[in-house]
């Protein structure tokens, strides 16, 4: 099945479809992709903290230095700059004068700024704890009402790209464009050619790749891989950036503790009650979170134990009541049985955000014609070696505004005898089911990989084990890829071993500590 349109959106988080609003208030004919059977199945969905947003008397060079500083000065200042001048107020512009969004008050009736760690103001906008899924409901009932169509349960293969896939030879000889991409329709196995124009990817971050994440399992970092298959150019991927606090618990499994309970007032203890983050920097519990995380790593080394504390009971500084301002954290935490308002909270680091990926300019282009890449799976520099907290949200937005607008203003259409020299897509001609309990197996083996040898403390010798381990998978899977009759879970294990090799290749060449890369 062979279908057309100006621009294919891939990701339904925040920047896939702001970009998909944007560019359809724009004129053009765009679809969104997601792999899952829930649009709201996205990174974006689980942001608890917030979104960094214009506040009279904060400062553009207050926020521009306070990214510089967490980002290690590794960052794009080109980007830093851009970010600090336009997305502040794109927050009021976007999400409460367009989309409706209330965020938070005070008992006054103002917006309630709160702090997370390592910014020098009060700046981050947030509905309660849960700001994340009220961004995403409220984008998915404007993108309903602007009548996007939304394709679930499609999953992205590869890109098409006239260099790889054209049977016109003359199209070897051109610079490399992306034309479409090859899609398996999930329920049905059937392979659909998609032709656009333009292809965004905005399919999130690669937490699954860890064993321990606060993402959710469908953050296996696709668009990455898709996009280096076809060439992009991809940086920063050793930066991956832990999260110091998801919560350690039997059952409860990739839950985050919002950083924003620290800047409440939250402190760390170990198993004794000893706050311990004074040891490690003179901005204590507010220290940036590779800091964070590396010193709740080391103690949890030092006394044996396999969790740390986070005790807002004791603490809390803030107005509004503790089970409202934290009403997801805590209705969660007393479904496992602890108690936020009376007693610490077990927690551990764990894989959070992904601060590289496919390398673009100021309008979100990639280093291939016609590919863009906003939020998560795009790398601006904004972040260099570590993210400020609550920024992402609002650089998934701003880079979908940007990508969206270089879209529109320069749109152009492929000729169409090009795109019909692209074949569809060819099944081997044996194809098998596997043993789903064998992919599970490959996943498992990948994330304990890069947990223990590309995780908060890295070795050369770590490194290295990881490349031989990731090379006798990729061998395998690729195999069994070259085999199987495709679905979405053979697709993503793929993807995941070509993620998990890029970031360890990354991490072996860095030799440099510095932000959330750290080698020992
Ligand atoms: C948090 O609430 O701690 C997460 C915020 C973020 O990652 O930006």
């Amino acid at each position: 099945m062979r279908e057309y349109f100006d621009v294919i959106v891939i990701g339904s988080g925040v920047a896939g479809l702001s970009a998909a609003i944007y560019l359809k208030e724009a004129g053009l004919d765009v679809v969104v992709l997601t792999k899952e059977d829930n649009i709201e199945e996205t990174n974006t969905n689980y942001a608890q903290g917030g979104i960094i947003a214009w506040k009279e008397g904060d400062n553009r060079n207050k926020l521009i230095q306070d990214i510089l500083s967490a980002g290690c000065n590794y960052n794009n200042t080109k980007a830093v700059e851009l970010f600090a001048e336009k997305g502040p107020q794109l927050v009021f512009d976007f999400f409460i004068k367009k989309l409706g969004i209330k965020f938070t008050q005070t008992s006054e009736g103002k917006l309630d700024y709160t702090e997370e760690a390592a910014h020098s103001d009060r700046r981050v906008l947030h509905f309660e704890d849960h700001t994340g899924d009220v961004i995403q409901s409220n984008l998915i009932e404007y993108t309903k009402k602007l009548g996007i169509p939304i394709q679930k349960g499609h999953t992205a293969i590869d890109l098409i790209t006239n260099n790889h896939h054209s049977t016109d030879y003359q199209e070897f000889y051109k610079p490399r464009e992306v034309m479409g991409v090859y899609i398996l329709e999930n329920n049905t196995g059937i392979i659909k050619t998609y032709f656009a124009h333009r292809v965004i990817l905005a399919t999130g971050g690669i937490g699954n790749l860890y064993q321990y994440t606060t993402n959710p399992p469908s953050a296996t970092g696709d668009g990455m891989s898709v996009a280096y298959r076809a060439g992009a150019d991809i940086i920063n991927a050793e930066f991956i950036q832990f999260h110091p606090t998801s919560l350690f618990h039997r059952d409860i499994k990739r839950f985050l503790i919002s950083e924003s309970l620290r800047g409440e007032g939250a402190k760390l203890i170990d198993t004794q009650g000893r706050k311990f983050m004074e040891d490690y920097s003179p901005q204590k519990d507010l220290a940036p979170r590779d800091i964070v995380a590396r010193a709740i790593y080391k103690e949890m080394g030092k006394t044996g134990s396999g969790y740390m504390l986070l005790d807002i009971a004791s603490y809390y500084q803030g107005d509004i009541p503790l089970k409202e301002r934290f009403s997801m954290i805590y209705k969660t935490c007393l479904q496992g049985g602890i108690d936020i308002t009376k007693e610490p909270i077990p927690i551990v680091p764990a894989a959070h955000y992904f601060c590289g990926g496919i390398k673009v300019d100021l309008k979100g282009r990639s280093s291939i014609k016609n590919l863009y890449a906003v939020g998560e799976v795009s790398c601006t520099g904004l972040h260099g070696a570590n993210r400020l907290a609550s920024s992402s949200l609002l650089e998934g937005l701003l880079w979908a505004k940007l990508a969206s607008e270089d879209i529109s203003r320069n749109f152009e259409k492929i000729d169409r005898k090009r795109l019909d020299s692209i074949p569809d897509w060819e099944e081997p001609e044996f194809s098998e089911e596997f043993d789903s309990l064998l992919l599970q197996q490959d996943w498992k083996a990948i994330q304990l990989t890069m947990w223990n040898y590309a995780g908060i403390i890295r070795t050369s010798k770590g490194l290295d084990r990881a490349m031989a381990d990731l090379n006798y998978y990729s061998y395998r899977i690729f195999k069994f890829y070259k085999q199987a009759r495709l679905n979405k879970e053979i697709i993503e294990l793929r993807n995941a071993v070509v993620n998990a090799s890029i970031i360890v290749r990354a991490a072996s060449r860095n030799k440099q500590s510095i932000g959330c890369h750290y080698v020992k």
